[in-house]
Order: C-alpha cells, then structure tokens, then sequence
C-alpha cells in the first residue's frame, strides 16, 4: 500500500511539473527544448573563453548549458535565469546535487542585469529576439560575444554563421560581437 502511494505521489509531481512547463510554454511562446549534451560541448567551443569570463545563459532550462562551462572552465562565473518555476528548481536542485556553483535565478531574461557579461549564450525563440535585442543594446558593453543557437537577431549582421547537427537535423549557430 506504502509502494502504490509513493509511486501515485511521484506521479502526481511528475504529472504536475510537465502541466507546468506546458502552460508557461503557451505563455511565453517559447518552448522548453533543452540543447543536446553533445552541442552544448559544441556551442562551449564557440565561446572561445579563456578561463576567467562572465557567461550568461538567458532561459537556462535546467542549466545544462551553464553546469557544462563550469565543469570545463571552473573559473568562469556562470549566471543564468529561468522563467518556469518547475524547470528553475530542477537546474538549482541538478546543480546542487552535482555541486556545481553556477548562479541559476527564477526571474525573466527582460530583467536580468547583463552589464557584466562577456559571452552570452541564447536558445530561445524569433517572437523574443527583436526584444531581447533592444536589452542587449542598452546594457551589453560593445565587443560582447552572443551565441544563438537556431533562431538568429531580425536586425543584425552576425559576425560568423556555423551549421551544427541539432535535435532535429542541421541547424544554425550565429555569433554576434555586440
Ligand atoms: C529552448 S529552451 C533552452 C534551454 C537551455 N538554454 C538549453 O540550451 O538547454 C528555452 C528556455 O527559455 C525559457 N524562457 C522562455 N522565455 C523566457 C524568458 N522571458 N525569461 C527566462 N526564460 C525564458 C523557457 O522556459 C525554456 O526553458
């Protein structure tokens, strides 16, 4: 009876974590596609750091991204920001777990303070990026890196355009010097 009420409890959290995730999809038009382990080590290697950076990840999911870079650049401060709360707990939680010091907050891409960033990493979604460009150009200090995987900037000349192998075939990597 013990066994039935655990596994109807976990079921429960699971079902309501996903119901979650679905909703806040519909409302920021965004949909929670986490980039494969294999291209994150990818888009890692696009960001040419040299150890010592601030790296942003604006809609960091489960903070997969940012857990990557500081494994291989311990060093790197790695800050990145979640709007769904279910997918922010499981980063914050996955990254305390594996005891990875990255700062992972609940809070919109449109009010993170970016001044600070060196490099920052982007998978998110053309309804947004028009937006998210007028941010960055107030608040990204000139020569910023920014790497966007799939969905590029409407309004602006990337530097370099890459084709990688993503989850649904090839698709385009675009690197911008703010
Ligand atoms: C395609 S996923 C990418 C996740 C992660 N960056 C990765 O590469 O694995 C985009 C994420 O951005 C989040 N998101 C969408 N709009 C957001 C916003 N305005 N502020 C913060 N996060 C947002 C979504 O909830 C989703 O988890």
């Amino acid at each position: 009876m013990l066994l039935i009420d655990f596994i109807l409890g976990f079921a429960c959290i699971v079902v309501f974590g996903l119901l979650m995730i679905t909703v806040a999809n519909l409302f920021t038009g965004v949909p929670s596609v986490p980039t494969p382990h294999r291209l994150v080590r990818e888009m890692i290697t696009m960001l040419d750091l040299k150890g010592n950076e601030t790296v942003f990840d604006l809609g960091a999911g489960d903070g997969r991204f940012l857990t990557a870079v500081k494994k291989r650049y311990p060093k790197v401060t790695a800050v990145g920001c979640e709007i769904v709360p279910t997918l922010w707990f499981w980063g914050f939680l996955r990254a305390k777990v594996l005891r990875i010091p990255i700062e992972l907050k609940l809070q919109s891409a449109f009010t993170m303070d970016i001044r600070n960033a060196d490099r920052v990493f982007l998978y998110l979604f053309p309804n947004i990026m028009e937006k998210l460009g007028a941010k960055f150009d107030r608040e990204l200090r000139p020569g910023t890196m920014v790497v966007c995987l799939t969905f590029p900037f409407p309004n602006r000349m990337p530097v370099e355009t890459k084709i990688v192998k993503g989850r649904f075939g090839p698709t385009k990597v675009f690197v911008y010097r703010w």
